[in-house]
């Protein structure tokens, strides 16, 4: 794998955040994205003024049975694991379990200037090329996303540099709030793959090593990441079941994705 390349600061925030499951700062409400289901805000960081994105909002904050953010970390840790860009998540328990019965996460900006996919192709900014050169990355994220049973796929969940490279597109997938146990119910719960979406052309061969790297993956690494989340983000049912269903799944990916 190592198919990506992050700036210095990227990488080290993912390095950074990988290694905590709760943010220790202060971040302050910039007000509503006032855009999506979760009513997601805009954060910022007090003390170094990054800007993130806090989910859910005001509106969503008493779901108990809605493990959002939970998800959101969980997307971000094992995306990690198998070196994709989904962008870095952090869990954020100010105000919970009182108000925001499953806490929230935060996710970090994607770029200085960042754009949802089809904002940017509408915009006429993603060139020929550069979807060509999406490719790779829009195959090994659909293995990623069938492993975690992500359901709430599209376009619009992949963010772009509009500052990248000419002739290779910067990506990063955000929005995995409704994957793992918001579909999982039992700890023996099969899912369908996730069906091709991104207008990019596959390659199966990526599709292939990210399966096999996936199904090479330590269970000890991927039960770490898991039992690591506790409450009150996660509780030990749905814990469980996210749990159980991620071994079985990544040992049998390549049947799943019938590749
Ligand atoms: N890390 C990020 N960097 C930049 N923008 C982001 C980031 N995370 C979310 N956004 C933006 O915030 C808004 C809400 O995002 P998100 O898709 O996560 O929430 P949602 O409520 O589930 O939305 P929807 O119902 O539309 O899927 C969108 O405009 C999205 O592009
Ligand atoms: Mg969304």
């Amino acid at each position: 794998m190592g198919r990506r390349t992050y700036s210095a600061l990227q990488a080290r925030l993912r390095d950074e955040w990988f290694g905590i499951v709760e943010t220790p700062d202060v971040w302050i409400d910039r007000g509503p994205m006032n855009d999506g289901e979760s009513q997601s805000i805009r954060v910022e960081n007090a003390a170094t003024g990054m800007m993130g994105v806090a989910k859910p909002g005001p509106g969503k904050a008493a779901e108990e049975g809605h493990y959002r953010a939970a998800h959101e970390k969980l997307a971000f840790d094992l995306a990690y694991l198998v070196h994709l860009p989904v962008a870095p998540v952090v869990l954020w328990r100010d105000q919970a379990p009182d108000i925001y019965k499953r806490g929230r996460s935060i996710s970090a900006w994607t770029f200085e200037q960042s754009l949802k996919w089809d904002e940017a192709q509408n915009r006429g900014l993603i060139t020929p090329v550069l979807r060509e050169s999406a490719g790779p990355i829009v195959s090994a994220m659909r293995v990623f996303h069938t492993w975690i049973a992500d359901t709430d796929r599209k376009s619009d969940h992949t963010q772009v540099n509009v500052d990248s490279p000419e002739k290779s597109l910067e990506t990063a997938f955000i929005d995995h709030g409704n994957s793992l146990a918001f579909v999982w119910k039992s700890a023996d719960h099969p899912t369908p793959p996730q069906a091709p979406y991104m207008p990019a052309p596959e390659h199966s061969d990526v599709m292939i090593e990210t399966a096999v790297f996936i199904t090479g993956l330590e269970d000890g690494e991927v039960s770490r990441v898991v039992n690591r989340i506790g409450l009150p983000y996660l509780p030990a049912d749905p814990k469980a079941h996210i749990l159980a269903n991620l071994l079985a799944r990544k040992r049998n990916l390549r049947a799943i994705l019938g590749i």
